[in-house]
């Protein structure tokens, strides 16, 4: 491999808007600000997602139809249907347009999720053939206690139990440092890609070296249109999972054509 990024796996640039914005009228102004900014066939060269709140999923699937842009859930049950209240399917969010899905965001491992509800989420993920995005990544203490790399490898390896080689071509893991995430504190280019080339590392010791380096692997925390460029020179960063600056069309396509 190159130094340098020359971008032999598909970059992928998603935008996770989180709780946001404040109802459906609002997310369909930013997904038609998105689409008309990214126009209707631009887009050949790398993988667009955005990732709205459940309930704008399908109008914004819908406004994004006939765009190269892909639509991704934020969260789903590991479970396929029955009495599990408040909780949305796989293949709920199939039918009303996803593709992605993010399993083991920060902020939810935080509100209680941990590995095995994730890795259990990412198999029901592929068994909807939904894409799951497997997010990991360490806590500032864990980082300066100098465990960030094993945290975020077991992360990995916990995420992806049961999940087989030919699978792996439908997974994207996301490295989001808990410290970078909304605070304006982005990882340094050489942070974001020694991590990501520790998660390559740990993927081909888990299913050789061909599915390692066919897998796309994310930075994300505060990545901004005029921080992505050098994110995306590191060899192993192939795209980015963004949050606040995906919530403005303009922004989001700097993010896009950025690099
Ligand atoms: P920010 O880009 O707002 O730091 O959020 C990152 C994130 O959590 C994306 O999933």
């Amino acid at each position: 491999m190159s130094e340098t990024n020359d971008h032999e796996r598909r970059p992928v640039i998603a935008g996770n808007w989180k709780m946001n914005p404040r109802d459906l009228e609002s997310a369909g102004d930013l997904a038609e600000g998105i689409a008309s900014k990214l126009g209707y066939d631009e887009i050949v060269d790398k993988d667009v997602i955005v990732i709205p709140p459940t309930p704008f999923i399908s109008d914004v699937s819908q406004i994004l139809e006939l765009s190269n842009i892909q639509v991704g859930a934020q969260a789903m049950s590991p479970e396929n249907g029955g009495a599990h209240t408040g909780e949305v399917s796989g293949k709920m969010l199939k039918s009303v347009g996803a593709t992605h899905v993010l399993a083991g965001h920060s902020e939810r491992r935080t509100g209680g999720e941990t590995d095995v509800m994730v890795n259990a989420q990412v198999r029901t993920a592929l068994d909807q053939s939904l894409r799951p995005i497997l997010c990991v990544g360490e806590e500032l203490n864990v980082r300066e206690a100098g465990d960030a790399v094993h945290t975020v490898c077991a992360q990995v390896a916990a995420g992806l139990k049961g999940v087989t080689a030919e699978q792996m071509t439908e997974v994207i893991v996301a490295y989001e440092p808990v410290w970078a995430i909304g605070t304006g504190m982005t990882a340094s280019p050489e942070d974001a890609g020694s991590m990501t080339e520790s998660i390559r590392d740990q993927i081909s010791l888990l299913y050789g070296e061909d599915v390692a380096q066919a897998t796309r692997i994310l930075y994300g925390g505060s990545v901004k249109p005029s921080n992505i460029g050098e994110l995306m020179k590191q060899k192993d960063v192939d795209g980015a999972l963004v949050g606040g600056a995906s919530l403005k069309a303009e922004s989001f396509e700097g993010l896009v054509k950025g690099f």
